[in-house]
C-alpha cells in the first residue's frame, strides 16, 4: 500500500491498533483492570509466586513444561562471570543490555526459562564486579525473588522482603501489547533468536516513557524535598512542559491497578514510613494538577510511582530499577515470543505515511 499525505501528518502511536491475539494478559484501560494468566493482578500478586506465574504464562503460550529456574540461575552464573569483566564500568542499565545480548542460550524448549533465570544473574554479577565486590553465586534452592535480593545484598533476606519483591515481579510479568513486548514480537516475527528478541525488548523498556521511569520518580521526590515545596515544584515542572514521572498511561483512563497492588505490598513491608506519607501527598497534588490541566484526558498514577517506592524500600539502588523491571517482564516477553510462533504469527510489517517530496 502506498500512503501519501501533503498536509501535516498525524502523530502516530498506533493507539487502539491490535498487533497480536494473545491469551497471556489483558489490559482493560477503561475499568482499570489487568488480567495476567487468567487472573486479576490484585488476586495474583502475593498469592502465586513469580516462577509459577512465569511457567503458567509459558504453558498458556503453548510451551512444553519448563525446567526450574534455580539450576538455570546457577548455569547462567558461569556465563555471567565470563562476561562480567567486559561489562565493568557500564551503568547497570547498559550492562544488562550488553549482558542479555551476550547470553549463550540457543533457541529450544528451555530457552524462555534459561533467559528468565539469566537476566538477574547477569545484571547482579555485572553490578558486583563494577563495584569491586565478589559476585554472589545463585542459590538454586531459594525462590527467584529471595535469590535476587540475596545476590544483590550478599546476605539472606527476610521472608517479608522476598514476598514484596515476588509480588512486584508478578505484577509486572506481563501487560498486553506494551512497547517492549511489541518490540519483542516484531523481532521474533522475523524468526530471529529469542535472545535477539529479548535484547530488543529490553532496549525498548529502558526508555523513561516506559520502564525507565521509576528512578526519575525518586529523583522527583528528592527534588521536591518538603511538603511545603510540593505545589510550587509541580507547578513549575508542568509550566516548563515536563512530564511528571509515574503518571499517565497510554491505555489506562483510570488508576493503573498495579499501583494499588504495589502500594499494598509496600504497606505490608514498611507501614507508615514518613517517605510513603510524603509520596502520597505528592501523588494527590500531582493527580489534581494533571486533572486541572488535561480535562479531556485522565492522567492518573501508573505502576512506576509505587515501583520506585517499593524497590527503594527493598534497598534496590535507583540505577538498578529498570533491570529489576526486566527481571519480571522477561517472563512476559518470552511467553509472547512462544505464543507468536505457536499461533503461526506472521512477519510484523506495518506501513508508513510518506510526506516527503515526490521526484
Ligand atoms: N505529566 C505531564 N503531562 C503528561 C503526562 C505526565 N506524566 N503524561 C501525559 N501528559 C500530557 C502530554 O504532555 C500530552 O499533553 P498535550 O496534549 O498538551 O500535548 C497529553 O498528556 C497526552 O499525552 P500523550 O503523549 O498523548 O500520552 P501517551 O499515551 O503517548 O503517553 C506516557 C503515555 C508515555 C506513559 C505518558 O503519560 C508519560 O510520559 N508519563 C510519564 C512517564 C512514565 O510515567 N512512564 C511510565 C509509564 S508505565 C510503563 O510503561 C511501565
Amino acid at each position: 500500500m502506498n500512503i501519501q499525505v501533503s498536509a501535516p501528518a498525524p502523530a502516530i502511536g498506533l493507539d487502539g491498533v491490535p498487533a497480536a491475539v494473545t491469551a497471556l494478559s489483558h489490559v482493560d484501560g477503561a475499568r482499570g483492570e489487568l488480567i495476567i494468566a487468567g487472573r486479576r493482578v490484585d488476586d495474583l500478586a502475593g498469592a502465586v509466586d513469580f516462577e509459577r506465574v512465569a511457567r503458567r504464562l509459558w504453558a498458556i503460550a503453548g510451551a512444553a513444561e519448563a525446567p526450574a529456574l534455580g539450576p538455570l540461575r546457577l548455569k547462567a552464573f558461569e556465563r555471567a562471570v565470563e562476561i562480567g569483566p567486559v561489562l565493568k564500568g557500564m551503568t547497570p542499565v547498559d550492562a544488562l543490555r550488553a549482558g542479555i545480548a551476550a547470553l549463550d542460550v540457543p533457541d529450544g524448549p528451555d530457552a524462555a526459562a534459561a533467559i528468565t533465570a539469566a537476566v538477574p544473574v547477569m545484571s547482579l554479577t555485572a553490578l558486583a564486579m563494577s563495584e569491586g565486590r565478589p559476585a554472589v553465586a545463585p542459590d538454586p534452592e531459594l525462590s527467584h525473588a529471595a535469590d535476587i535480593l540475596r545476590m544483590l545484598r550478599g546476605v539472606p533476606v527476610s521472608e517479608g522482603e522476598a514476598a514484596a519483591l515476588d509480588a512486584y515481579l508478578t505484577t509486572v510479568s506481563d501487560h498486553g501489547m506494551n512497547a517492549s513486548t511489541f518490540a519483542c514480537r516484531v523481532v521474533i516475527a522475523t524468526r530471529a533468536s529469542l535472545v535477539s528478541a529479548v535484547t530488543a525488548a529490553y532496549g525498548a523498556l529502558s526508555g523513561p516513557l516506559h520502564g525507565g521511569a521509576p528512578g526519575p520518580v525518586l529523583d522527583m521526590l528528592d527534588a521536591i524535598g518538603t511538603e511545603a515545596a510540593i505545589d510550587g515544584w509541580l507547578d513549575a515542572a508542568l509550566e516548563d512542559g515536563a512530564r511528571l514521572m509515574g503518571f499517565g498511561h497510554r491505555i489506562y483512563r483510570t488508576r493503573d491497578p498495579r499501583a494499588d497492588v504495589l502500594k499494598a505490598a509496600l504497606q505490608r513491608l514498611a507501614p507508615d514510613t514518613p517517605r510513603l506519607d510524603f509520596a502520597m501527598k505528592v501523588e494527590r497534588a500531582a493527580q489534581a494538577k494533571l486533572a486541572a490541566r488535561h480535562k479531556g484526558r485522565a492522567l492518573d498514577t501508573n505502576v512506576e510511582f509505587y515501583t520506585a517506592l517499593l524497590l527503594d524500600a527493598l534497598g534496590v539502588p535507583r540505577a538498578l530499577f529498570t533491570p529489576v523491571f526486566a527481571m519480571g517482564r522477561v517472563a512476559g516477553w518470552t511467553a509472547h515470543a512462544i505464543e507468536h510462533h505457536a499461533r503461526k504469527g506472521r512477519l510484523i510489517r506495518p506501513d508508513s505515511i510518506y510526506d516527503g517530496a515526490m521526484p
